[in-house]
């Protein structure tokens, strides 16, 4: 099975991927690797985010690996949030920042059109391929959540549905996300080239 290693230090995402790579590919973590530090990730579009952080782990290992990023694209925004939608207020800003921030921008709009977009870039033998998921949606005028939730899923509601992101059980959120669907594509891909 082929060995691949994760450019993430985030555990949720880690076992999201396991799990839809199970049987196809071991996920390998950046500690496994003996990798530390903080990965650059200074581009300007999530395909640039996902190279770089990719491109720093196979320069240091040689081994095939792979880097997601994720942002939030805003209609009536221009996009925006887009490739800064973690730190949208600021560089150390928590979620509930980045969703007041929001919820500010968009005070009184009709047009709450949202997509979530995740690239996944994959380096393998030094080539970079990529892999792109792309959920729709309302961003709600409120927070609708029962819990915490994350990033702005309390304020996402992807069409089809009638609750937001934050309110759907993980399993249904993974099956049709953004991230979820990126994952499906590389999935596929390395299931049909090896
Ligand atoms: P990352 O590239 O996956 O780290 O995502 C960048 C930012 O986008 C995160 O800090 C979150 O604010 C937001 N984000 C990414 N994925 C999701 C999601 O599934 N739900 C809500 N927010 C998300």
């Amino acid at each position: 099975m082929k060995r691949l290693i994760f450019a993430t230090n985030n555990r949720h995402k880690i076992e999201e991927v396991r799990a839809a790579l199970d049987g196809t590919a071991e996920i390998i973590t950046l500690s496994q690797a003996g990798l530390f530090g903080d990965i650059p990730e200074t581009a300007d579009t999530l395909q640039g985010n996902a190279l770089q952080k990719a491109q720093w782990v196979w320069e240091r290992t040689h081994c095939s690996c792979f880097a997601d990023d994720t942002g939030l694209e805003v209609d009536a925004l221009d996009g925006a949030p887009g490739v800064y939608s973690a730190r949208y207020a600021g560089e150390h800003c928590s979620f509930d920042d980045n969703i007041d921030k929001l919820l500010g921008a968009l005070r009184g709009a009709e047009n709450r059109k949202a997509d979530f977009r995740t690239v996944i870039c994959l380096i393998e033998n030094g080539a970079a391929k990529y892999f792109e998921g792309r959920v729709d949606g309302q961003i709600l005028t409120e927070r609708h959540s029962h819990g915490e939730g994350f990033g702005y899923d309390p304020v996402f509601m992807p069409d089809r549905f009638a609750v937001s992101f934050a309110e759907m059980p993980l399993s249904v959120k993974n099956s049709i996300s953004h991230r979820g669907l990126a994952v499906k594509k590389l999935a596929e891909y390395l299931t049909h080239a090896s």
